[in-house]
């Protein structure tokens, strides 16, 4: 009698499958597939089993990597002779709903600081600003390194100028617009050679002319780009502006630490008492390659060379009791891409595109947490005579 071909088939077990699949985790998402419910299914048929994937990115890279990974793994710890079939859809999450009220159409204000300079800042929130305007939020950035202005550069607008446009009866600054971003910089207004010397008060009206004389629409978040240091032009922000919270740059090296500790306890000091919304690492290892698709990058954990020290800035966090938002590491294209004039964060499928995603996420959450628990921040009153005093307007 013929054997029946059927019985001669193996049969695979769901269970097995699911337990194999814990062995997977996807990009930025920190849980295993199986408990971050990108698994929405697993059908099993004899020798043939079938897996719903859900991704929560649209990043093509991150799909791919996740179906290479899923096969790979059951037929190394299933079967070898597994039949595979991948149903893949991707779901991004809904933007969370951004409230806040800082001033009239901006919602939110995000000064984006650091004690010590070349930490990164400027960098920092170019790519956060693409990356932000890349989930669906309107962004602005107003530049406020009054003493070295990057995001000209950053965002190819060397050569713009704010046209003035009328608003209501009245002649306002329109932001230069890239990338879906919108930008003033006191660099649209002075000669890049020229060295600019600016006294308190006079950079703090150039400020509030670029804040309250312009014409910005409605933003959920406008990103402030402030010079190194926790000096006067910091004040006059804090005094000028409801800043709804602050997100602090530092490299893992002890000096910029110490400097990044002055940052937060500034900030936090009675006097100020602008929400610290985080500590992003800058610079936080060196890795040789930046393309997803190579077979080196696909080895990243192995290819972190710690350069400037391990989780400084993450032990600060944890030490000032402030969340970490996340690290950055080093690589070339992100010099290059600020160079060039596009935010590598916009570079679709790579891994600073991922990096980006995540921290962003992780700020947006603490604007999130900052407006549900927190009242609006107001601008700060502060009188800079003997003994220092500062109240709340
Ligand atoms: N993660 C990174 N990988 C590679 N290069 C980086 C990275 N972050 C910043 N850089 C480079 O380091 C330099 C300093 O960065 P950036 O201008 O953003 O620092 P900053 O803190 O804004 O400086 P400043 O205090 O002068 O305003 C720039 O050339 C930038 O391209
Ligand atoms: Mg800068």
């Amino acid at each position: 009698m013929p054997i029946e071909n059927s019985k001669l088939k193996m049969k695979l077990d769901r269970k097995d499958i699911l337990k194999a699949l814990e062995t997977i985790t996807i990009a930025g998402e920190g849980k295993n597939m199986v408990e971050s419910g990108a698994i929405a299914n697993v059908i099993t048929f004899g020798d043939e089993v079938v897996v719903d994937l859900v991704l929560h990115t649209p990043a093509m890279h991150i799909k791919k990597r996740a179906e290479d990974d899923i096969k790979k793994t059951i037929l190394e710890l299933v079967s070898p002779d597994a039949k595979i079939k991948i149903n893949s859809k991707v779901e991004v999450p809904d933007k969370p709903e951004i409230k806040g009220k800082s001033i009239p159409g901006i919602k939110n204000i995000i000064g984006v600081a650091s004690g010590k300079g070349g930490v990164g800042k400027s960098t920092v929130t170019a790519n956060l600003a693409v990356s932000l305007a890349k989930m669906g939020f309107s962004v602005g950035i107003l530049d406020a390194d009054i003493y070295g202005p990057s995001m000209p550069i950053m965002f190819d607008v060397e050569n713009e100028k704010p046209i003035s446009v009328m608003v209501d009866g009245k002649s306002k600054m329109k932001p230069v617009e890239s990338y879906e971003v919108k930008i003033l910089s006191i660099g649209f207004f002075t000669a890049p050679s020229q060295a600019v010397i600016w006294r308190g008060p006079m950079a703090s009206k150039a400020l509030n002319q670029m804040i309250f004389d312009a014409d910005w629409g409605v933003l959920d978040f406008m990103l402030v780009d402030l010079p190194p240091g926790t000096g006067d032009i910091h004040l006059s922000i804090v005094q000028s502006l409801p800043i709804t919270g602050v997100v602090i740059v530092s490299t893992p090296q002890a000096v910029a630490l110490a400097d990044a500790k002055k940052g937060v306890s500034m900030f936090m000091s009675e006097a100020i008492n602008v929400p610290v919304l985080g500590i992003i690492e800058n610079m936080a290892y060196f890795t040789p390659e930046d393309s997803s698709e190579s077979e080196q990058a696909k080895q990243l954990p192995e290819n972190k060379y710690y350069i400037f020290g391990k989780e400084g800035a993450r032990n600060l966090a944890e030490d000032l009791s402030v969340p970490f938002l996340g690290e950055v590491p080093i690589v070339q294209s992100i010099r290059e891409a600020g160079d060039y004039g596009r935010p590598a964060a916009m570079q679709t499928g790579s891994i600073i595109e991922t990096v980006f995603e995540e921290i962003t996420r992780n700020v947006v959450r603490e604007v999130v947490s900052r407006n549900e628990n927190l009242p609006a921040t107001e601008a700060v009153k502060i009188t800079t005579m003997a003994g220092c005093s500062a109240v709340k307007k």
